[in-house]
């Protein structure tokens, strides 16, 4: 007989649930994608009530969307609390009296901070919590660098192997980076293009328009790098340059990622200032708003050089990619809030329209991921007109229909369901987060002795000047994210880029 199964969410009323888990559930719960005997406990130091924290979560729900009264109580049946702490054994074997382990598959997410990893895995393994179909899921920030990190692998790897450890970047579960993986081969498109052959250059940014938020402490221990460059970055760039997996298993995916991680050129010493830039936000105004700087944020008493805004030329030493630069930015304050993949590809050998085609960017595929998610490809058409009319730039939308958006879940309750069915693809390895913190520890370091500064950018801009200049001593520019919020269709208006 098929096993029920229960999630074991220990920070059970903290942020991370409250925002984030209970509302991806739901949402799961309102697609009808949660099993029958499907629990949902949540353990949580304090003591609170199970209705505090239902008032809490539905307080959530409603304002956040969809939420009819049905739903709702079907998902609260789901959801038990329970006051513990899962770092002691005593606590969890308590709960463990209240699962049969033989007839319930059980998941335990770790919604806590990182440091007492360690006493809770050690903690459901002498309650007898930890049996082979055991699973647990951990997220960022795990370790701030490859030794911390290491640690941090080592107290989990003691209890769970690797098949039981799920670890979340989020980006992974949002549908168009997902969609990338379909778009390079599910088709024959793109397949034979996806080479330095063809494409002269790929631009990945994260932009967001929020400042630091409450987060200055953790901010000044982490910056840009580490918050966004170690793990989001560094997936999306490997969905883009994986080699083809002979299947789409965990295993595969997760080998060919490794390998392109692997094979990311060290920035070294000598090109520190100019393969990489790190900026700092000052005051500005996004839209209407005047914000102010990072550095009025923290106070005059702090003299800090953290990035909120890094820039980096990644290079990949291998067959597929030689001198195919991957240009990397992401930061807070920005003009606005966009996260898009462009692929640029390189002018046709002989061009037989020279005039015609002064200054036209020419193909581009380029993957949105926020604000909205969509896929478009860029090419060149005929102007109107008779004569040498100059081409212009055309889009073509290849989005999923509108009808697909009714069963598009948030990156978390993707993830989540992927857990539940015991798939691993869309989690990181182990293996894939050390490989990344050797080149993110490099480039740290050398920041380092380099005495490498944060340039001040103003907020609602797109960073500083310099890396503008980054670009341009390669002959190339940032492409312009800004587009027309009313996307046209297949063959829309022109959009220059
Ligand atoms: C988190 C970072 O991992 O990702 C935050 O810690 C950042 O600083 C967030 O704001 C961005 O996620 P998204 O999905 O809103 O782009």
């Amino acid at each position: 007989m098929a096993k029920t199964s229960e999630l074991l969410i220990i920070g059970g009323d903290g942020d991370l649930a409250i925002r984030k888990l209970y509302p991806a559930l739901f949402s799961l719960e309102q697609a009808g994608e949660l099993s029958e005997g499907f629990t949902i406990v949540g353990m949580a130091r304090k003591p609170k009530s199970r209705d505090e924290v239902l008032k809490l979560i539905k307080g959530r729900l409603e304002t956040s969307g969809r939420f009819y009264e049905e739903e709702w109580q079907r998902f609260a049946n789901r959801i038990d609390l329970r006051q513990g702490d899962a770092s002691s054994a005593e606590s969890l074997s308590e709960y463990a009296k209240t699962i049969d382990l033989e007839k319930t598959q059980l998941t335990a997410y770790f919604a806590i901070p990182p440091s007492i990893f360690e006493s809770v895995c050690n903690a459901m393994d002498a309650a007898g919590l930890v049996v082979p179909d055991t699973r647990v899921v951990v997220e960022k920030p795990l370790g701030t660098d490859k030794a911390s990190f290491c640690k941090i692998h080592d107290s989990l790897a003691k209890i769970f192997a690797e098949t039981q450890v799920y670890r979340i970047d989020h980006y992974l579960g949002k549908e168009s980076v997902q969609n990338l993986l379909a778009l390079r081969f599910a088709n024959i498109f793109f397949g034979s293009l996806w080479n330095g052959s063809y494409i002269e250059n790929v631009q990945i940014t994260i932009a967001e328009t929020v400042g630091v938020e409450d987060r200055h402490e953790f901010y000044e221990e982490t910056g840009a790098l580490r918050d966004m460059v170690q793990n989001h970055m560094m997936q999306l760039l490997c969905l883009v340059a994986l080699e083809p997996p002979a299947n789409k298993s965990a295993d595969m995916i997760r080998g060919e990622k490794l390998k392109v991680l692997k094979s990311l050129k060290p920035i070294e010493l000598a090109d520190i200032n100019a393969k990489t830039i790190r900026g700092q936000y000052a005051a500005g105004s996004i839209g209407d708003e005047l914000v102010p700087g990072y550095q009025q944020e923290i106070g005059p008493e702090k003299d800090s050089n953290v990035e909120t805004y890094v820039a980096i030329k990644a290079e990949i030493d291998n067959w597929r990619w030689a001198n195919v630069p991957f240009y990397l930015r992401t930061g807070k304050r920005m003009s606005s809030r966009c996260a898009e993949i462009i692929i640029q590809f390189r002018n046709p050998k002989h061009n037989i329209f020279p005039s015609q085609t002064i200054g036209l960017a020419g193909n581009q595929l380029r993957i949105r991921l926020q604000p909205d998610e969509g896929i478009e490809l860029h090419f060149l058409n005929k102007g109107p007109g008779v004569g040498e009319t100059p081409m212009e730039e055309v889009s073509l939308s290849l989005d999923a229909p509108d009808s697909f958006a009714q069963h598009s879940f948030d990156a978390y309750a993707r993830l989540l369901l992927e857990v539940l069915n015991g798939d691993q693809t869309l989690f990181v390895s182990a293996d894939e987060v050390i490989a990344s913190w050797d080149w993110i520890d490099q480039i740290r370091e050398n920041w380092q002795t380099a005495k490498s500064k944060a340039y001040p950018y103003a907020s609602g801009t797109m960073g500083p000047s310099q890396a503008v200049v980054m670009m341009a001593r390669d002959s190339r520019e940032w492409i312009d994210l800004s587009r027309q919020t009313n996307r046209p269709g297949i063959y829309g208006n022109s959009q220059s880029t």
